[in-house]
């Protein structure tokens, strides 16, 4: 599974330019990124204020239940996320559009495929925008990957989705989307048919899948692989799962979850700690005043989450240590909550995080039931790459050995 990510070679450069330009200062402050002025703000009052605002919302341009191997178990480290990658997809697909692939049940899934690859070439686009031009994305050696695992793939099965779904609303087999009750996102989607184009709709279905899918199998990636650099805290979690749970194998409920509080933190922490998505940005529509400065509309504001989740003044001295206890009702704080925003803030915030949350609590408390996590990985060794979402280099390598719950 691991050669699925080695098969796409992406050009990080530009994602460091844009890592090393990001320090702590004054907020707001100036940093050119080559051609392009960004306005950073980074002081958690201001990015509140801002993000709730009217000017918060446009987005500049430039953004256009576990199935292991035996073979696993005490064997060679692996990349966990090429389990978590295949069950992410399985779940996005189900719970948005009521598709059951059952990815996890085959390795070399196309569509897999055609999705991870399509991430990365949606994140470089962003990061390389003139690649959103279509002549010079022609000329470039990514457009045959675009052509046959975005087009010919992603887009196909959104495609062939809708189609199927209109056949059998014709044919009066499919009334789903007319009930009143809450529904799975293709209902809500089929609900406003008549306001979207056939390309818009499978333009949403692929938004959701891309979103969905690798954010909350890397996180859950994440979370495995900090358990297994702190080994106390991997037996907190199983401390807190014994008391929950009676049996190995017992069902999660929404009453069970709800008791998994020490999990919670722990996956605040990750959030905090290796924060997924190091920045967002705005495109500004009208001029406005920030602590006493200026900024000019059509600026573009960006929000370095990442520094905000990693400044002593708000953490703390041990702001760089990974502490899942400082998301304790009591420790966690009124500034800190302000500060804390692995989701973004505002009328644009993920519109998936309770989802996201939920998934990776369910994920994890059948993962720490049946499997012990150890990594050779050291600490200081890793690296991330920002793709969208941060990814680690070297890939979530673990080894497992059973658990006796
Ligand atoms: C741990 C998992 C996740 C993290 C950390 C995360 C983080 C974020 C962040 C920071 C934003 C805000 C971007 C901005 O303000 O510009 C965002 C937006 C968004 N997220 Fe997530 N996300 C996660 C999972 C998901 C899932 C599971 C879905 C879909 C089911 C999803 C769908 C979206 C969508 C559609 C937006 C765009 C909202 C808009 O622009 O109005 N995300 N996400």
């Amino acid at each position: 599974m691991l050669q699925k990510y080695q098969q796409f070679q992406a050009d990080y450069h530009l994602f460091q330019v844009i890592k090393r330009a990001v320090y702590p200062g004054p907020s707001p402050r100036k940093v050119w990124v080559g051609p392009l002025l960004f306005v950073l703000l980074d002081d958690p009052d201001q990015v509140h204020q801002y993000l709730n605002s009217t000017n918060g919302i446009d987005k500049p341009n430039i953004y256009s239940g576990l199935d292991m191997d035996k073979d696993e178990l005490d064997g060679e480290d692996f990349d966990i996320n090429s389990y978590f990658s295949p069950l992410g997809l399985d779940n996005i697909l189900r719970t948005s559009t009521g598709v059951d692939k059952r990815i996890q049940e085959d390795k070399n899934n196309k569509y897999l495929n055609d999705c991870i690859i399509g991430v990365n070439i949606f994140a470089l686009k962003i990061v390389k925008f003139w690649l959103q031009l279509k002549p010079i994305m022609r000329m470039s050696n990514l457009y045959e990957l675009e052509q046959k695992h975005i087009l010919n793939g992603m887009f196909k099965m959104a495609h062939d989705l809708i189609q199927e779904k209109e056949e059998n609303i014709r044919n009066n087999n499919d009334d789903k989307y007319k009930s009143e009750k809450p529904q799975i996102f293709i209902d809500q989607l089929f609900k406003k048919r008549n306001e979207f184009s056939f390309d818009e709709m499978a333009d949403e279905i692929n938004s959701i899948v891309v979103a969905g899918f690798e954010t909350i199998s890397s996180m859950s990636s994440t979370v495995v692989l900090l358990a297994a650099l702190y080994p106390r805290v991997q037996e907190k979690i199983v401390d807190e799962l014994k008391s929950v749970f009676t049996s190995v194998d017992e069902e999660v409920t929404d009453e069970k979850l709800q008791e998994l509080t020490y999990l919670e933190q722990v996956i605040n922490e990750s959030t905090r700690y290796w924060t997924p998505v190091p920045y967002i940005a705005r495109s500004l529509p009208t001029d406005i005043e920030i602590g006493s400065k200026i900024i000019p509309a059509r600026s573009i504001v960006a929000i370095p989450i990442i520094l905000l989740h990693s400044s002593k003044e708000i953490w703390g001295k041990n702001a760089y240590k990974f502490i899942p206890e400082r998301f304790s009702p009591e420790k966690f704080n009124a500034v800190q909550r302000q500060a804390f925003m692995p989701f973004g803030r505002g009328p644009r915030i993920c519109i998936g995080n309770k989802y996201a949350v939920k998934s990776i609590k369910i994920a994890l408390s059948h993962f720490f039931r049946h499997y012990k996590s150890k990594t050779n990985l050291k600490e200081k060794d890793i690296k991330f790459e920002y793709v969208i979402f941060a990814r680690i280099v070297q890939g979530y390598m673990i080894k497992i050995s059973k658990r006796e719950f």
